[in-house]
């Protein structure tokens, strides 16, 4: 930050105790003004709140809260039209804020910070905004669980191998599958509502760590700032960032879904699947192979996932081993929120735009799906429900019929049915209706199930959620 102010005249807002200003580097480790200017409006908002509470109660005049109000609301449109001067000598935006306001109104903003300190103004500030970005989050992950609700309605039928190990197993429908997606952000879209919930209390009031003298009414601040209810507990107010914590685990989880699927995105587009084509809007091409088609988006989301782990570890760290109440460590809590929010919008925002643009090759799917003997648990249950054979049993006739394709070179379907009579001699033809993926997947209609009908009813489930 380009702050040339003379670093040495001692500090305007408690000058008083100090002989002469810090050194330079003091002032550069200390100052947060660089990353903390983003919390202005939530800044300004709290102590409008507050100096209106104050004058409510007649802590100072109301000709002062309206000077402060007017001041304030002076401010905030400076900001927000790049008409401030921040200076890193006024440290961090709360006290860059009170000294122009001191410059506008002169001596009634002294009165703004009666019954408060920094750090129960950090912690609204923080709190607030953060609240926003978990709102926000929700909104995004809507946004994402609806781009697979259309795709799974779109594809409730289109058959796809299932993986376990990335091994075919099963077929599945690529509905059911973009339905498990659904599941996964939608527990993550509960998780930041609980957040909202569990951070919805004002600190505004705790003051420095102990409370105050001052005939404060903190009901009417929290209500004034959205807030559900005030703290209960001013010591724990002033050194609690869960709600900070809180946020980036939620991000983290959410983090990792998101690069799952996009490691499945990168696994599906190659040639060798072929079983999405991403648009050209979600890849780029390759300056020397003229042929390529790659899936950088999505290898940047799976890629933002370590940023935003980082962050977590982070600032799980730096809160561990504080004693209560405040220590200035607590002010590095900002930029890591701030950069995972930011990698964790462009997530969400390009995984939703790849969901919904990218061409499904069901053909593909369909061939992959048949091949791999997905349908040997169709036989081995089969030969349980008409042949009576215990599931085991069934297993050991089934596995020989897939030896037999495999040294044919052919798949289960495909096997005669002398060939399958020789294994077993209770199979019939009739067998030959559950070795179609279809019928597989149509079968499947347990609670949960990959069937057809099962997917639609999940779908419907989520619609009325969503
Ligand atoms: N800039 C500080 C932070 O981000 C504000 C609170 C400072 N409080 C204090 N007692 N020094 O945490």
């Amino acid at each position: 930050m380009a702050d040339t102010t003379d670093t040495k005249s001692s500090n305007q807002m408690w000058g008083g105790r100090f002989a002469s200003g810090p050194d330079a580097i003091m002032e550069e480790i200390n100052a947060s003004i660089g990353f903390d200017k983003k919390l202005f409006a939530q800044d300004i908002r709290g102590s409008i709140a507050h100096a209106t509470m104050l004058a409510h109660q007649g802590i100072i005049s109301a000709e002062d809260k309206d000077k402060i109000v007017h001041g304030l609301n002076t401010i905030l449109s400076e900001i927000e039209s790049g008409n401030f001067e921040f200076s890193r000598r006024l440290e961090d935006i709360h006290m860059n804020i009170e000294a122009r306001l001191a410059t506008l109104i002169g001596p009634a903003a002294g009165r703004l910070h009666t019954a408060r300190s920094r750090n129960d103004q950090v912690a609204l500030d923080f709190r607030l905004w953060v609240k926003e970005e978990l709102e926000k989050t929700e909104k995004m992950l809507t946004g994402l669980i609806a781009a697979f609700l259309d795709r799974a309605d779109e594809h409730a039928e289109s058959v796809m191998p299932g993986f376990t190990h990335l091994q075919t197993a099963q077929p599945v429908t690529f509905g059911h599958h973009c339905m498990a997606y659904v599941e996964m952000f939608g527990r993550d879209r509960s998780r930041v509502r609980h957040a909202i919930e569990h951070l919805d209390e004002s600190p505004i009031g705790a003051a420095a760590l102990a409370g105050t003298g001052y005939p404060i009414d903190r009901h009417m601040t929290a209500k004034a700032l959205g807030f559900r209810e005030p703290t209960r507990n001013s010591i724990d107010t002033v050194s609690d960032r869960d709600f900070a914590i809180e946020f980036l685990s939620i991000a983290a989880i959410t983090g990792m879904h998101l690069s799952r699927l996009a490691e499945e995105i990168v696994i599906w587009s190659t040639p060798q699947f072929g079983f999405v084509r991403l648009s050209d809007a979600f890849s780029t091409g390759s300056s020397i192979m003229p042929q390529k088609k790659n899936p950088d988006a999505a290898e940047l989301v799976r890629a933002k996932t370590g940023r935003i782990n980082g962050s977590l570890v982070a600032l799980l760290t730096i809160m561990k081993g504080l004693p209560l109440a405040y220590s200035k460590d607590m002010q590095e809590d900002k930029e890591q929120v701030f950069d995972a929010a930011e990698s964790l919008e462009l997530a969400i925002a390009a995984m939703t735009g790849m969901v919904r643009d990218m061409t499904v090759n069901t053909a593909r799917m369909k061939a992959a799906a048949g091949s791999g003997f997905s349908t040997a648990t169709d036989l081995a249950d089969w030969l349980v429900r008409e042949a009576g054979l215990p599931f085991r049993d069934a297993h050991h006739v089934t596995g020989r019929a897939v030896a037999l394709a495999e040294g044919k070179g052919c798949d289960l379907a495909e096997l005669p049915l002398a060939d399958l009579q020789a294994i077993h001699a209770s199979i019939t033809d009739k067998v030959y209706d559950v070795l179609t993926v279809e019928a597989s997947v149509a079968s499947r209609k347990s609670f949960g199930g990959t069937a057809p009908s099962e997917v639609r009813r999940q779908i419907a489930f989520w619609r009325a959620r969503n």
